[in-house]
């Protein structure tokens, strides 16, 4: 898929330089578009435009995971349910109606069919995934089908039953193997499908396909995210709609233009029309609108949390890049991989900062933390006891027993 992207891009590159420069979204790149809109970032109606497009809008990225990857071909044949929630896919209750809720409670409606599949995404109770799906002879055909940002960045409450209830925006779906789906598709190379496969859950690669190195991240929260003014692990964009574009155009393969002539080498992927620019306002305010959960009553002490923060803003020396209401020293300040306890990276893979614009890593902002692991950008420290031990040893903190299991208390409480 490597050679077939490339080429399609620079074949779109070559037919589109000409014709698609007066655009607001290449002339403008980011900012000025967005600014222009004269509604305010708190507009309820923009927000709930912005929640539309954040869980059912493809960006018209069929073109790549139907006629390219030919993704439909792979759900239609051979992904049941139970295969389709294996992988991490979650099913949103508030799509179904009662009768096919009750046919899945008492087994009349197969969960290890691949109709039933086709029936879901026919109901859009596929988080993530949009299908287009065409009555062909009297049988329903799933004809075309697309990705959605929920995807990544929402899962379910698991209220009927695991995979099973209703949205949670901006959680991350840390059961979703995405690699392992795009491994299904046939147009794939097996040198391909073994780097798709060995991302494994909760983590993707946004740079793989530019530069072919394999490093995934964890998939990161997109709650809480107010007030952040440096978005991405490397802190590569002042804003979320920055990386919006980024990943509609280059990773979702929407259509759209992408420019960023920091990265090495210089991107520039124009794939039109333009189907992005005109959503990331509302796209932007729906995110910014997102709240982080907090802490489950009873899920931490409160006292000992109280202690922890001591140690946070003293011995543990954390508030030194941890600050503000945040706790983050960005955009003002990133950090070079060699302070940042989560590197070298697994599987010796190259430094992922060097992946980026920054080359830099940026101060987590920290919520939610009781929710979203594993920690760091690569998931190194599972637990967050795991990010204590790692910055006592690596920063040489000399914590007692006791101040570890406060500090613990008190990142559970963030
Ligand atoms: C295939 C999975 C996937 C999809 C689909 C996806 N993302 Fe992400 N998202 C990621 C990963 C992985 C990162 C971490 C990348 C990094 O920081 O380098 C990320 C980062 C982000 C961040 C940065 C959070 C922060 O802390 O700065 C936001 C916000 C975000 N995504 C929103 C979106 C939106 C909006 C969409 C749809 C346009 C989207 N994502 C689609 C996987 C995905
Ligand atoms: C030198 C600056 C610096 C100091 C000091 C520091 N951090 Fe960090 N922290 C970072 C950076 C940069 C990252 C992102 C690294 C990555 O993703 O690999 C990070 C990531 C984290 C994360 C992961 C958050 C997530 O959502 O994945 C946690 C938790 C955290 N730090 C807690 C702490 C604690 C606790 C301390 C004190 C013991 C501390 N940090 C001290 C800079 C710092």
């Amino acid at each position: 898929m490597q050679h077939r992207i490339a080429k399609v891009s620079s074949r779109a590159r070559s037919v589109v330089v000409t014709t698609v420069l007066v655009s607001c979204s290449v002339v403008a790149l980011v900012a000025a578009c967005n600014q222009t809109t004269g509604i305010s970032p708190n507009d309820p109606a923009l927000i709930a435009q912005g929640k539309d497009i954040f869980r059912f809008d493809t960006f018209g990225d069929e073109t790549f995971w139907t006629d390219t990857l030919r993704m439909h071909e792979v759900i239609r044949s051979a992904v049941d349910p139970t295969t389709a929630l294996s992988v991490g896919l979650k099913v949103d209750t508030d799509s179904l109606p009662a009768a096919v809720v009750a046919g899945i409670q008492n087994g009349s409606i197969s969960l290890t069919s691949p109709a039933t599949t086709v029936a879901l995404l026919k109901l859009n109770a596929v988080v993530g995934v949009k299908g287009t799906v065409t009555n062909v002879g009297g049988q329903d055909v799933l004809t075309r089908v697309g990705i959605t940002c929920a995807l990544c960045h929402s899962t379910v409450d698991n209220s009927f039953a695991p995979g099973i209830g209703r949205r949670l925006d901006g959680w991350p779906n840390h059961d979703l193997n995405p690699g392992a789906i795009i491994a299904l598709s046939s147009a794939l190379t097996p040198a391909q499908k073994a780097v798709y496969n060995s991302w494994g859950k909760g983590k993707y690669d946004a740079r793989y396909n530019f530069d072919g190195l394999n490093g995934p991240t964890v998939i990161p929260p997109a709650y809480g995210l107010k007030g952040v003014t440096s978005v991405t692990y490397t802190g590569d964009g002042a804003e979320l709609a920055y990386w919006n574009r980024y990943v509609a155009v280059t990773q979702m393969h929407g259509h759209g233009s992408w420019v960023e002539s920091r990265a090495t080498p210089p991107q520039n992927v124009q794939n039109p029309p333009d189907m992005v620019t005109a959503k990331l306002a509302a796209l932007q305010a729906y995110q910014l609108s997102i709240q982080s959960p907090p802490a489950p009553a009873g899920s931490f002490d409160a006292t000992a949390a109280a202690r922890g923060r001591l140690v946070f803003d003293g011995a543990g020396q954390c508030a030194s890049c941890h600050i503000g209401s945040h706790f983050t020293d960005a955009p003002g300040r990133l950090h070079s991989p060699t302070e940042v306890v989560s590197e070298p990276e697994p599987n010796n893979a190259p430094s992922f900062a060097s992946r980026s614009a920054t080359k830099m890593y940026r101060s987590t902002p920290l919520r939610g933390l009781w929710q979203h692991a594993p920690y760091f950008h690569n998931g190194v420290a599972t637990t967050l006891d795991g990010v204590v031990e790692l910055y006592n040893t690596r920063k040489a903190l000399n914590l007692t027993a006791q101040q570890k299991a406060d500090l613990v208390q008190y990142l559970k409480s963030l």
